[in-house]
C-alpha cells in the first residue's frame, strides 16, 4: 500500500492509502488528506490543489493537458495537481500555504 506524507503549513501528515488512490476524492470524503490538502474543483481547472512533489515524482506519469494548462512552468519546479494523480507509488508532496493561482495573481496585480 503507498505511504503518502504531505506537508503542509509546517506540518508533516502521514498515512497509507488504497492502489491507486485519488487523494482529492478521499479528502471528499473525509479520509486523509481531510483536512489538510487545499482543493476545490477536482476537474484540473482551479489548481488549487497544486503541490509540489518531494518524492517519488519517478513513478507518476508524465502531466497531462489540464496540469499543463494550470502549471505551466511550474511543471518544472516539480508541481503537480493532486486531482490528476492516482497514487500507485510512495509519494512526499508539499503544498504551498498559499494557493498557486492566488500568488500569481498577487505577483501580476502588483506589478
Ligand atoms: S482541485 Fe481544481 S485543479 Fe485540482
Amino acid at each position: 500500500m503507498p505511504t503518502v506524507t504531505l506537508h503542509k503549513l509546517g506540518q508533516t501528515f502521514t498515512d497509507e492509502v488504497g492502489p491507486r488512490t485519488n487523494l482529492v476524492v478521499r479528502a471528499g470524503i473525509r479520509q486523509f488528506p481531510y483536512p489538510n490538502l487545499r482543493y476545490e474543483c477536482g476537474m484540473g481547472k482551479c489548481s488549487k490543489c497544486a503541490c509540489r512533489v518531494i518524492a517519488g515524482a519517478e513513478h507518476l506519469p508524465p502531466p497531462n493537458w489540464k496540469e499543463k494548462k494550470q502549471l505551466g512552468e511550474r511543471l518544472e519546479q516539480g508541481y503537480r495537481l493532486t486531482c490528476q494523480l492516482w497514487i500507485e507509488h510512495d509519494i512526499e508532496l508539499a503544498q504551498d500555504d498559499v494557493p498557486a493561482a492566488a500568488a500569481l495573481a498577487g505577483a501580476s496585480a502588483g506589478a
